[in-house]
């Protein structure tokens, strides 16, 4: 049985300590805003944070994630208004949006640590999550908008 504490709450989960969390937050608790793209890395759907920093959840394990704080899109703000969520909406990125939540989660994870991200840096950060609608520009302009609000 592990303990898992997700946007303040916490969970006991009984399941293989090798299960991805990805399947766990998922298929057993529900928490469908995180994605499942490619399931190897290589894709950023799945991204949430694990301990503030941002995580592939398809390649954590569960023994890897108890007792850790994890936050998924759900959790980012409780009413969905965290600046990167508002920027998202002003600058009209999504296309098919399935991308999405990883990309505002990655992006999060960045704002929290560097609130003023050069381009170059948020090009470094933003680099292995994909999206199949090719949204860069629109990610790269509200990713900007919510660092001048954050460190305003
Ligand atoms: S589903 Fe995890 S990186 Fe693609
Ligand atoms: S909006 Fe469609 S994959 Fe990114």
């Amino acid at each position: 049985m592990a303990q898992l504490l997700i946007n303040g709450k916490t969970f006991m989960v009984d399941a293989d300590p090798a299960t991805p969390l990805l399947w766990v937050i998922r298929e057993r608790l529900q928490l469908t805003g995180t994605k499942f793209g490619c399931g190897m890395a290589q894709c950023g759907a799945c991204t949430i944070h694990l301990d503030g920093a941002a995580v592939r959840s398809c390649q954590t394990s569960l023994a890897q994630a108890a007792g850790k704080k994890i936050t998924t899109i759900e959790g980012l703000h409780p009413k969905g208004e965290h600046p990167l969520q508002k920027a998202w909406i002003a600058e009209q990125v999504p296309q098919c949006g399935y991308c999405q939540s990883g990309q505002i989660m990655q992006a999060a994870a960045l704002l929290a640590k560097n609130p003023n991200p050069t381009d170059e840096e948020i090009v470094a950060a933003m680099t292995g999550n994909i999206c199949r609608c090719a949204t860069y520009l629109r990610i790269k302009r509200a990713i900007k908008r919510a660092a001048r609000e954050v460190s305003s």
